[in-house]
């Protein structure tokens, strides 16, 4: 693969191409290394990344990956709906570590409620087969108060007059719904809350203003900004499995409305790429696979959720569903990760398109109905033998060209299919486990 100069840029979005947890998190530690910005643009604590740097374990939801550079500034866009309680415990955490953050919460983020935690399990649970399976963190129910113009922003949560008499109806209304419509024997402490959430107001104060400014001035000033995207295209509210989806765009344009900035200011685009697929939660999966292949990826991937610990199904490559990602964000790069994973298989399949009864697919079909029929149609790439960590240390000293040939193939597979460069091919869990082309 030929080296490629990568253009000067200044801001970037990194989103995950497929059902989420594609190693996001790596990547956007990496590359939050050299911007002066991190900002997340939507979704709660429903997101979670698993960062492995000098050994150290850190485990976030809702504040992005680049918190671990000291230097950043850390925002939390408007597009976000934020449980302040998990957030404060956030804060903490991190600086019992010993670090100090520099962080801007949007005064338009939305705030997540007791209220809305109940509601969530209880309509997915209704829902049955048309559930998302949810992270029951209260995310959809948030975003749909913000739709239905009942929410409580940020910027009500620091005038105690302002968030008495918002939250007062909003929790009148909540009740009625949960022991009238849903027939709920709830236990909520009206008082309790209320105090709670004034005081997690007091503690979040100083972070909190205006983000979109803040980011477009830094740009003016010729700052690095890197949006990091939460979950995965196929989980995309509009272009994902609808209804298996999550409540916000976790697309490329969802990183604009989700943060204040025109897509005339974006000069990158990266999506994140597993080298295999894995969804947790419900919805049609066409490559899925089970059985002793499934259990290998899964145990060498460590695919169980970070925010519940779910066991991820897995899948081989879907190339339908990688180029319609491409399509709807328009990717400028790809990041390739978990390649290492894939060591071991003699034959890798690939899902080249799919068939829905006697007809060819090569589009993702929008109805589930379809989607659930269409049948995988594979072609094998040959794989490669099982490295270990010092084999890839001693690859990642001589850089890409001394990978296996097989697993250049597979890469060049993947480039040519989505008709994006890769930029980056990550082969460890640790920062220093990165190729970059
Ligand atoms: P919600 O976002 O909790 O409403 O869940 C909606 C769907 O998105 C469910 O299928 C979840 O399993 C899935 N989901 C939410 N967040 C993530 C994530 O960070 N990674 C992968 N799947 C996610």
């Amino acid at each position: 693969m030929a080296k490629r100069k990568i253009k000067k840029w200044q801001t970037m979005i990194i989103l995950g191409s497929q059902w989420g947890d594609e190693g996001k998190g790596k990547i956007a530690d990496y590359y939050g290394n050299l911007t002066d910005y991190v900002v997340r643009f939507q979704g709660g604590n429903n997101a979670g990344h698993t960062l492995v740097v000098e050994g150290e374990v850190y485990k976030l939801h809702l504040i992005p990956s680049g918190v671990l550079h000291e230097d950043k500034v850390i925002c939390l866009g408007n597009g976000m709906v934020i449980d302040p309680e998990i957030l404060l415990t956030e804060i903490d955490n991190l600086e019992a570590k010993g670090m100090k953050l520099n962080m801007l919460i949007s005064e338009r983020a939305h705030i997540i409620f007791p209220f809305h935690i109940l509601m969530d399990g209880m309509i997915d649970e209704y829902k049955g087969e048309l559930g998302a399976g949810t992270t029951r963190r209260g995310i959809g129910p948030c975003y749909a108060d913000k739709a239905e113009r009942s929410g409580i922003r940020m910027i009500d949560l620091m005038d105690k007059n302002i968030f008495k008499e918002k939250f007062d109806k909003l929790f009148e209304l909540k009740k009625l719904t949960l022991e009238k419509l849903y027939k709920a024997d709830i236990d909520l402490n009206k008082k309790q809350i209320l105090k709670n959430y004034l005081e997690f107001g007091e503690r979040l104060k100083p972070y909190v203003g205006d983000v979109s400014l803040a980011i477009n001035d830094a740009m003016d000033k010729g700052k690095k900004i890197m949006f990091e995207g939460a979950q995965g295209t196929m989980l995309d509210n509009d272009f994902g499995a609808y209804p298996h989806t999550t409540s916000s765009n976790t697309t490329a344009g969802g990183a604009c409305v989700g943060a204040g900035v025109s897509p005339t200011k974006i000069d990158r685009i990266l999506g994140v790429v597993k080298a295999y697929t894995s969804r947790v939660g419900d919805s049609p999966l066409p490559t899925e696979i089970f059985g002793k292949k499934a259990q290998y990826l899964q145990d060498r991937g460590q695919e169980f959720g970070t925010t519940t610990a779910r066991p991820r199904r897995i899948g081989w490559l879907d190339f339908v569903q990688l180029r319609y990602a491409q399509r709807i964000n328009g990717f400028t790069g790809l990041a390739v990760t978990k390649i290492d994973i894939l060591g071991g298989i003699k034959n890798i399949p690939i899902c080249t398109h799919y068939k829905y009864g006697n007809k060819k697919m090569t589009e993702l079909p929008s109805s589930l109905e379809e989607l659930r029929k269409c049948k995988p149609v594979y072609t094998n790439m040959p794989g490669w033998k099982n490295l270990t960590e010092d084999d890839f240390k001693a690859i990642i000293k001589k850089g890409y060209a001394a990978l296996p040939p097989n697993m250049k193939k597979y890469l060049k597979r993947i480039e040519d299919e989505m008709g994006v460069p890769i930029d980056m091919v990550s082969v460890g869990p640790d920062r220093k486990m990165t190729i970059e082309i």
